[in-house]
């Protein structure tokens, strides 16, 4: 997390920075800042919170920076430090000659500061960041060569790292470096451009040189010079980005996350083109680059993920085992990658990521390459870093999702899970022709039936503010929709804040049952079909401890009325489809919630849409 850009050239940098930092604020937002060459010197400006606090503290300076052409700028998202204006980058060296912005984090910081201030530096915020300034000067003050001094410095630093660094005595150059975490230099007309992500500059240039890890690049105005670790120059593969500069708007939606739930029938059938035709026709799926014979032997998936993309893997894990009869593992990246694992050659790795950018889903994506299997990357980001490392990309397409909270972006890699799996279900042969034939003629109808959901979202607007005021909500849900009341559970506590959590509903009884009284809202998610007898029964017993109930059904049983308190209906689908249609309820249910509460929708506190740090 955090976004870094940078830019030496001839246009006024002020704006080109601040665009660019907009541009990156689904990185974070916990403070912003630039360090701009002025004719005298390099000088810093930085606030607390969003990026409108340092576009307010930039208004009084306009004149004075007008001229200036060269800088740097950050947003963050707090790792190491609360997020206050001393935290925010960029951070300065003592005497304020050096500057520089970070993404990542520093593991060895403690020994670093401690080596150097014992030589004298005097650290001022409590950023990791800061010992890579001092660490940089230090060595500058020796080898007179800022790009020497990076080289020299990457030596010492442990841990993930975006660099640029600017310095008053060579007043005309941005010095970046990175390990683990992104950075992508844009190609213009005498003038270079660099960020940690291709929006913060695809208005001015889509010629872009994707940084490798380890590398060190020059930038002036009218040369870009790029070295590998041993300092020898490289010549770089540029790029052509397939990219258009979108203006982002909400198109009359009070917030970004509505706007995106409501996109939702529209990414399923863009999805769906070409790919699956008709109910009789065979599932077209060229991006998986498996030969047939492969595909038929394959007996072993493993699928890894975090948060939002995590759920949509467990749905996969579930309808993969159901359509294709293969054992799937999924786990989260951040467990993966810290334990003996025993993926190999003969295991298809399927990555699952909105932004491809996930540091832990992109750690255990290299592992798994490195044990020689196969790479399937489902992701929104064709341009990622975990695109790259793909053997099979399925680009889920479902255009930039600005929300912090992921909504059209899990559709979408549902979706897409669907898809593959009645792919791999047709080549093995493991399902019945009438049971394919009834799923894909069933998967043509879902945009039509979210349609149904979203023209009446006043039950849902009124069930949310009937339980905004509630402290805690619990979902539960069984079979295929388990991981839909996790989902629905993440949803509304990452913007509402409220304690919500998913159960299956058999485990109720095992412990959480202790928690029900009346003051508890127990959102049971009914969909027909093999468990909803079993949960009908789990929800009674959650009624038998006064807690307040509320249905997500496509039942139109009379019984229900009587057992639950609020009854949110849907449209009717077959359960093996169910966590299509449910999700898109429980998305409104946070949202309403959270915009009842008068919460900051699409800026969830603490959060960050991009998580590039372990
Ligand atoms: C979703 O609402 C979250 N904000 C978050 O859990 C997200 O899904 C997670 O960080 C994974 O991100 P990715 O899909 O970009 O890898």
């Amino acid at each position: 997390m955090c976004g870094i850009v940078g830019y030496v050239g001839h246009k006024p940098v002020v704006d080109i920075l601040l665009d660019g930092l907009a541009q990156l604020e689904y990185r974070g937002y916990d403070s912003s800042g630039i360090a701009v060459k002025c004719s005298d010197s390099i000088k810093v400006y930085k606030a607390e919170g969003k990026l409108a606090n340092l576009r307010d503290e930039l208004s009084f300076h306009a004149y004075e920076l007008s001229k200036s052409t060269m800088g740097i700028g950050h947003i963050r998202w707090a790792t190491h430090g609360a997020p206050t204006v001393i935290n925010a980058h960029p951070h300065t060296c003592n005497c304020g000659n050096l500057v520089i912005v970070h993404n990542g984090i520093i593991e060895n910081y403690k020994e670093l500061k401690a080596e150097l201030e014992a030589k004298g530096c005097i650290f001022k915020s409590q950023t990791d960041t800061e010992s890579v300034a001092h660490l940089v000067a230090s060595i500058y003050a020796e080898v007179k060569d800022l790009t020497k001094a990076v080289h020299l410095a990457t030596q010492k630093i442990q841990g993930a790292y975006a660099l640029c660094i600017m310095h008053n005595d060579e007043p005309n150059k941005i010095v970046a470096t990175k390990r683990n975490a992104p950075l992508v230099i844009g190609l213009g007309e005498n003038e270079f451009y660099i960020a940690s992500d291709v929006p913060a500059f695809i208005k001015h240039t889509k010629r872009a040189i994707y940084l490798e890890d380890n590398q060190v690049a020059t930038l002036t105005p009218d040369k870009l010079i790029i070295e590998d670790e041993n300092s020898a120059k490289i010549e770089p593969k540029v790029e052509l980005l397939p990219w258009e500069s979108v203006a982002l708007s909400k198109m009359g939606y009070k917030h970004f996350m509505l706007k995106e739930i409501h996109e939702q029938p529209d990414i399923i059938r863009n999805i769906l083109v070409g790919k699956l035709k008709t109910s009789d026709s065979e599932i077209e799926l060229n991006e998986v680059n498996l030969t047939k014979e492969t595909l038929k032997n394959l007996n072993r998936i493993q699928v890894i993920a975090c948060g939002t993309s995590l759920h949509a893997a467990m749905i996969g894990k579930y309808i993969i085992e159901n359509f294709c009869s293969i054992p799937v593992d999924v786990e989260a990246s951040s467990e993966y990658i810290y334990r003996k694992t025993v993926t190999d050659k003969h295991t298809l790795v399927i990555g699952v990521s909105q932004s491809g950018e996930t540091a832990d889903t992109l750690t255990a994506i290299k592992q798994s390459k490195a044990r020689g299997s196969h790479i399937l990357i489902i992701t929104n980001r064709p341009d990622s870093a975990m695109a790259r490392e793909a053997d099979s990309l399925l680009s889920v397409n479902a255009g930039i999702e600005v929300s912090v909270a992921a909504t059209k972006s899990y559709i979408a890699q549902l979706t897409s899970f669907y898809l593959l799996a009645l792919y791999m279900a047709e080549i093995k042969g493991t399902m019945k022709s009438d049971d394919l034939r009834n799923i894909k003629s069933e998967m043509l109808l879902l945009p039509q039936k979210i349609e149904q959901i979203l023209s009446h979202k006043e039950e849902i607007q009124k069930c949310a503010r009937k339980y905004s005021g509630t402290r805690d909500f619990i979902y539960i849900a069984r079979g295929i929709n388990y991981p839909t009341a996790l989902e629905g559970a993440l949803k509304l506590k990452e913007i509402s804040y409220i304690n919500a959590t998913g159960y299956p509903a058999g485990e109720l009884k095992h412990g959480p049952i202790a928690m029900l009284d009346e003051t508890m809202p127990v959102l049971s998610i009914l969909m027909k079909g093999s468990v909803y007898e079993k949960l009908l029964s789990n929800s009674e017993e959650a009624k038998a401890r006064n807690a307040r109930m509320i249905a997500l059904t496509n039942s139109t049983d009379p019984k229900l009325d009587d057992l639950f308190d609020f009854i949110i209906r849907v449209p009717e689908v077959m359960e093996l489809l169910s966590p299509l249609i449910a999700m898109i309820p429980l998305q409104l249910i946070a949202y309403y919630i959270a915009e009842f509460l008068g919460k900051d929708v699409d800026q969830p506190r603490n959060l960050a849409k991009s998580v590039t740090v372990e």
